[in-house]
């Protein structure tokens, strides 16, 4: 998968050189780039940001060093087609006004060739540039969540994380892909390890018992009391009768 972020902060993306994710770009699963957008500026002072029209605190960001920037992470020449061809390359865009980030969206994002992530700081980046930008990319405004951030860098280093760790031979083990939190709509199992009695607390005896049936059952009991107590409205997603989530045929 091809992934670019432009950014006045390239440097934040320094973290992207080590652990799975460092070894899946040495690999060349992951080809990742952060551009900087000042590097799009054609003034002395590389000048990214004006005051927003109308009045008010803060500064915008500029709409050319955006559009030279988009421009230059298309893949050949844009088409003209509808925001919706998936043949476009998705821009994200992190803000806190954006649809939730979760593990279906980072699921579906991990199938895409290529995406591009905007990362705005001060009040935005000038609302012209999405409008424009829509017929080049498909355009997807995404939060991690309900609290401000200063920028979109953090978002995107933990959207690339969760996306990056579901393309194939990233991760080791697909399997210890499977039985995660929200990946079945309900949070994970807790987990034990040796030794049996620690400081004289002990690990569930059924885990110990080596009952395959009884191990499963206890685990998806854990798993539904942890969502009741601590994630109460994904219950709400459980059918019952099965204590699956509704839309999954898990
Ligand atoms: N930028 C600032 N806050 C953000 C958030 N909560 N999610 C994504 N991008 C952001």
């Amino acid at each position: 998968m091809r992934i670019d972020a432009i950014t006045i902060f390239p440097e934040i993306f320094n973290v992207l050189d080590v652990s799975l994710l460092g070894k899946a770009r040495e690999a060349g699963l992951l080809n990742f780039t952060a551009h900087n957008l000042r590097d799009f500026t054609t003034d002395v002072h590389r000048t990214v940001d004006d005051s927003p029209y109308g009045g008010g605190a803060g500064m915008v960001m500029k709409p050319e060093p955006w559009a030279l920037a988009l421009e230059s992470v298309l893949p050949g020449e844009a088409t003209d087609t509808a925001d919706e061809d998936p043949s476009l390359p998705l821009l994200i865009i992190p803000t806190p006004s954006g649809h939730v980030f979760n593990q279906q969206l980072a699921r579906a994002l991990s199938h895409e060739k290529q995406l591009v992530f905007a990362c705005g700081r001060y009040e935005g980046i000038d609302e012209r540039v999405y409008e424009w930008a829509s017929d080049k990319f498909r355009v997807l405004p995404v939060s991690l969540g309900d609290y401000v951030l200063n920028g979109g860098e953090v978002a995107v280093l933990a959207m690339i994380e969760a996306i990056g760790r579901l393309i194939p031979g990233v991760v080791g083990n697909p399997e210890s892909l499977v039985e995660e939190s929200h990946e079945d709509g309900l949070l994970e199992y807790p987990v034990y390890t040796k030794p049996s009695t620690w400081r004289d607390l002990e690990v569930p005896e059924v885990l110990l018992s080596g009952n395959h049936g009884k191990i499963a059952r206890f685990r998806r009991e854990a798993q539904l009391t942890r969502t009741a107590q601590r994630r109460p409205e994904l219950i709400l997603d459980i059918d019952p009768a099965t204590t699956n989530r509704k839309d999954r045929d898990l």
